[in-house]
Formats: structure tokens, sequence, C-alpha cells
């Protein structure tokens, strides 16, 4: 049995790319003709960072931010630490933030806030989950893959203490 064999599915890899197929299309109509910067969070939008961004035909970059909330395994406390930066200014660009999944809000308002006083031209966030139902914090999440009820999902790039982030599909653990 794989290693994952505790995981009940939520969303399929078929599932996921179809959707990623959507948004990049998306994406390509609102941003044609402007330059873009991908700034994907780390480190768990790092495989869809990779999936979109071949879903987006225009000229773009990418940059990665490596985030980490102090917390618990499942619960952030809202402290935020940047523990590897942007490796170049963003002032005047239009920059598109990809984050693996949007739940208390706390880390993207952080996040916002932060790019913000880089003085980017426009920022967008493009999230591939949302757990509204768990939101302290309201941000407007411009691109979004799936809405999900209040459970703790792992897989493609979502980690429980950093295992299964490389499970090909988004899980909810059934036992823990
Ligand atoms: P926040 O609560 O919106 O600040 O989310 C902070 C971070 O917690 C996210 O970027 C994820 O890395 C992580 N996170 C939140 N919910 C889940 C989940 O269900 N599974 C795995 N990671 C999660
Ligand atoms: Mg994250």
């Amino acid at each position: 049995m794989p290693f994952y064999d505790d995981l009940k599915v939520m969303f399929s890899a078929e599932q996921i790319q179809a959707r990623i197929r959507e948004l990049g299309a998306q994406i390509t109509a609102d941003y044609a003709g402007q330059d873009l910067v991908v700034i994907s969070v780390l480190k768990g939008s790092f495989l869809f960072c990779s999936d979109l961004i071949r879903a987006i035909e225009l000229p773009l970059s990418v940059d990665f931010l490596g985030v980490s909330s102090y917390g618990g395994r499942t619960e952030t406390t809202g402290v935020v630490r940047i523990t590897s930066d942007l490796s170049k200014p963003i002032d005047g660009k239009q920059v598109l933030v990809v984050e693996d999944i949007v739940d208390t809000g706390l880390t993207m308002d952080f996040l916002l806030r932060n790019l913000a006083t880089r003085r980017p031209a426009g920022i967008k966030i493009c999230s591939l989950l949302e757990k509204p139902s768990r939101a302290v914090k309201q941000v407007t999440i411009d691109y979004k893959g799936f809405v999900i009820p209040d459970a703790f999902v792992v897989g493609y790039g979502l980690d429980y203490d950093e295992r299964y982030r490389n499970v090909p599909f988004i899980g909810i653990m059934s036992k823990k």
C-alpha cells in the first residue's frame, strides 16, 4: 500500500489539473499585454505554482517568498516570519501571489501588507484552496481553485508536520 493510504481523496490529480487549466486561462486573459511577476509562497504552493505557470500563456517571471507561521501543526498563530525573501524588487510590477490555501487569512494579510510597502503596480492573489469558515482576516482571493469545508487537508504541496507534500492529490487525514 502507498505511504498515504490513510488519506481520503478530496480532489484528484485530474480535478486539480482541470481547475488549473481554467485558472490559467483566466489569468492569461486578465494580464494580456502586461509584465507579470508570479510569487510562489513557500513551501506549500511550490507544486501548484509550477503547474499554474505552465497554464499561463504569457511572458512572466517567477520569484519565491518563504514564510513560516509560528504555531502548532494544524493551527496558525498569525505571527508570520519571512524565512527567505524575494530575489528582486517588485516596484512597478504586476504581482500575482500564489498560495496553497487561505485558512484564517492571517498569513495572506501579513504578506499583502508587507508586499504593498515595496510599491508594486498591482497585487492579486491566486490560492488553490480557501477555507472561508475559519477566516479571521477577510482577504479577497482574485483567483481561487476550490472552496473547502473546515477540514485539515494535505497533499499536492500541503503538509502535516512536513509530510505528505508529495502526495499527488489533495486528501483528508482520516487518522491522526
Ligand atoms: P492562514 O491560517 O490563512 O494564515 O494559513 C497559514 C498557512 O497554514 C497556509 O499557508 C498553509 O501553509 C497552512 N494551512 C492552513 N490550513 C491548512 C490545511 O488544511 N492543510 C495544510 N496546511 C494548512
Ligand atoms: Mg502556505
